[in-house]
């Protein structure tokens, strides 16, 4: 994104710089030419219309372009790619904890192969802190409580600075890292170095080990919804409200299960909050997104769209 970045802020500056010299080249020569002259008098002139509406409309059209122009990036800069790699990533006082979707961690580094797209799911177990990359022009504030995200493509392998751009406290200064960004074979390299369960698997051994699995069934359907394919799928909710199953929604459904009750389900699930880290909720996000396609062997019984449990229900009752 760097480039475009770049290219919109040069041309911010060479059309104020034009608009400037212009501004300043005319008062001067209209100093000039209108200075005071021995038997020269003044003289009234009337307004002119179409010379009002033209300095008017010309720059109007020249500033919009800033605004079309900002746009379009920051759109492009807030859609990661469908294709991106997820990681997630967890700020604290004071430091970055970074976890891959194949299981590997690190803090304050996060190493990434050239020409990948990376979406990072960030949340905060604190405070507020802010995920600031200069050389990607990417910032993005990290928040407690809820996932914000942000995407970047490192284009060339090197080391580039992470600061935490939100004061955070007394170490603030000190909340910094490294992307470092590597050849993709150093990369495979760097991956296989260390052999650890992917964040799916963990979360999926969490979602029995927590009882998830007792009420959310992907063979019947149980107490709570199956969540097999509901993941960026809209979910109907009690309220008539449709909402989209993304993943602040599942980190909310796990927090705070009677914030949002999926139609035709009773408030029944107890609460998660305190009883789960956020690396452990991180893990079980991870899960329910990898459900987002049926598992090997569930696919047939999954008959009824998950989304929609109220008519299973009906159904049943008939
Ligand atoms: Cu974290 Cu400033």
């Amino acid at each position: 994104m760097a480039n475009q970045v770049d290219a919109l802020y040069i041309y911010l500056l060479v059309v104020a710089g034009f608009m400037t010299a212009l501004i300043f080249l005319t008062i001067l020569v209209l100093a000039i030419k209108y200075r005071r002259v021995h038997g020269r008098e003044a003289q009234q002139i009337e307004g002119s219309l179409i010379l009002e509406i033209t300095w008017s409309v010309i720059p109007f059209f020249v500033m919009l372009t800033f605004f079309i122009w900002g746009a379009v990036i920051y759109f492009r800069e807030r859609t990661p790619p469908a294709d991106a790699t997820e990681v997630y990533v967890v700020a604290k006082q004071w430091m970055w904890k970074i976890e891959h979707a194949e299981g590997q961690s690190e803090i304050n580094e996060l190493h990434v192969p050239i020409g990948q797209n990376t979406k990072l799911i960030m949340t905060s177990q604190d405070v507020i802190h802010s995920f600031f990359v200069p050389a990607f022009r990417i910032k993005q504030d990290v928040l407690p409580g809820r996932y914000t995200t942000a995407w970047f493509k490192a284009t060339k392998p090197g080391h580039y600075h992470l600061f935490c751009a939100e004061y955070c406290g007394t170490m603030h200064s000190g909340m910094g890292g490294d992307i470092v960004v590597m050849e993709p074979q150093e990369y495979a390299q760097w991956m296989a170095g260390t052999a650890v369960a992917p964040l799916r698997e963990t979360g999926k051994q969490l979602f029995s080990a927590l009882g998830c699995a007792t009420c959310h069934r992907f063979d019947v359907q149980g107490r709570g919804p199956n969540l097999v394919g509901v993941y960026n799928k809209p979910v109907l909710l009690e309220d008539g409200r449709t909402v989209i199953a993304d993943e602040n929604y599942v980190r909310e459904s796990i927090l705070n299960p009677t914030a949002k009750i999926v139609n035709g389900f009773k408030p029944v699930m107890p609460t998660f909050q305190g009883l789960v880290s956020e690396e452990q909720l991180n893990a079980l996000v991870a899960y329910v997104k990898s459900l987002a396609q049926p598992p090997p062997g569930t696919a047939g019984l999954q008959s009824q769209p998950a989304t929609f449990p109220a008519q299973t229900e009906k159904m049943q009752v008939q």
